[in-house]
């Protein structure tokens, strides 16, 4: 584990709680967190309170709660705003007109979407699982779960964290934030209404707001002192940066300056893995970049996502299994070796859709480093 001049202020998982936000902030590399993506989503269909509650249970410092809106602009946990795939919204009959075609970010979408329903009328459907053909042993969990509203997901970390003595953390994503303003629905209030509700509106709160956009987080960085995440992924640029006259591409934000610039409004960043650790065209991993440790230069915390079981979220060298046979795919192969390199690169945390083997992964990155 790599430890920084800081770290000393910040060792444990409370500490997380009491390391300095922006302007102040420096890196947070004592214990690199466990950031539990959509709840234990490897488990159980994601973003339920019961996907967050055994990701807790598992040892995770994080939960993740992706954030869509409702019509009467409450914050709830969903990976889309199109919801016809992670809810029974389909088989509800009284709902059958609400089905639309909308554009979002350039793409188009058919379904049901959650600012067309009250937060009433979305307490009414029920989960399921996303990836059923993936993680079958999940969809014995369909229909026992509402949709969360953030406050609720916030309310479950602290009082989860209460009951064990130890700070759980928030991570909420902004998803689609432009779309959202422009349809009247901006996260920016109720998203800092609910952590300020909590108590938790402050700079050690264990808080990290994250977006693949640039100037909800710019807006962001001057409304509040929570900490602010910057999503890359491999390919592509922000929605909002695509413009002519911007032309920010996620690539361009990794060089030094781009880095520079990213601290100027967030503490860290989320990098999408294989801006870590590459792949060939077979699938096999590469040597590392020197990405972590050019924005930890910078000073950013690096938390790259996402880490997974299955086999086909992996690199070939860990893929486990009669590669010839028809659910190899689906098989697990040794994910936690994948965490393990990633801790030992020095990231400061990562996303994992199975946080018990990423805890499992750090405790063995101690012990072995
Ligand atoms: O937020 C990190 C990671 O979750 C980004 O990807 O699509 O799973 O939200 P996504
Ligand atoms: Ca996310």
């Amino acid at each position: 584990m790599i430890l920084t001049r800081r770290s000393a202020l910040c060792v444990g998982a409370g500490a997380l709680a009491g390391c300095a936000a922006l302007p102040e902030a420096a890196p947070v590399r004592a214990r690199p967190i466990v950031i539990a993506h959509r709840g234990a989503s490897g488990y159980r269909p994601e973003h339920t309170l019961a996907a967050y509650r055994l990701a807790i249970a598992q040892g995770a410092d994080f939960i993740e709660p992706d954030l869509v809106m409702t019509r009467d602009g409450v914050p709830v946990a969903r990976h889309e705003n199109e919801i016809g795939g992670t809810t029974n919204v389909a088989s509800r009959p009284e709902f059958a007109a609400r089905k639309a075609v909308k554009e979002i970010d350039g793409e188009r979408f058919e379904g049901w979407f959650t600012e067309d329903f009250t937060l009433a009328e979305l307490k009414t459907l029920r989960a399921r699982e996303r990836l059923p053909q993936l993680r079958p042993g999940n969809v014995a969990f369909d229909g026992q779960e509402t949709i969360p509203t953030f406050a609720e997901v916030i309310a479950l970390a602290q009082a989860e964290g209460d009951r064990l003595g130890r700070t759980i953390g928030v991570y909420p994503e902004t998803k689609h934030p432009t779309y959202h303003e422009r349809i009247g629905l901006s996260f920016d209030a109720p998203l800092l209404a609910a952590l300020k509700a909590a108590d938790w509106d402050r700079p050690e709160a264990p808080v990290f707001i994250q977006s693949f956009e640039v100037s909800n987080l710019r807006r962001l960085a001057g409304l509040t002192r929570v900490r602010l995440v910057q999503l890359i992924a491999e390919e592509g640029a922000p929605f909002d940066q695509v413009r002519p006259e911007v032309r920010a591409s996620y690539r361009a934000m990794l060089t030094d300056g781009g880095l520079a610039d990213i601290r100027t409004y967030a503490a860290g960043i989320g990098p999408q893995k294989t801006l870590i650790v590459p792949r060939d065209a077979d699938g096999r991993s590469l040597p590392p970049t020197d990405l972590v440790a050019r924005a930890q230069k910078a000073g950013l915390v690096v938390h790259p996502w996402t880490f997974r079981n299955e086999n086909v979220f992996l690199p070939a060298e860990l893929r486990r299994g009669d590669a010839a046979a028809a659910d190899v795919q689906r098989l697990s192969g040794d994910a936690q070796a994948e965490v393990e390199q990633f801790l030992k690169l020095g990231v400061d945390g990562v996303f994992a859709d199975f946080p018990d083997v990423a805890v499992a992964a750090r405790a063995r990155a101690v012990q072995t480093p």
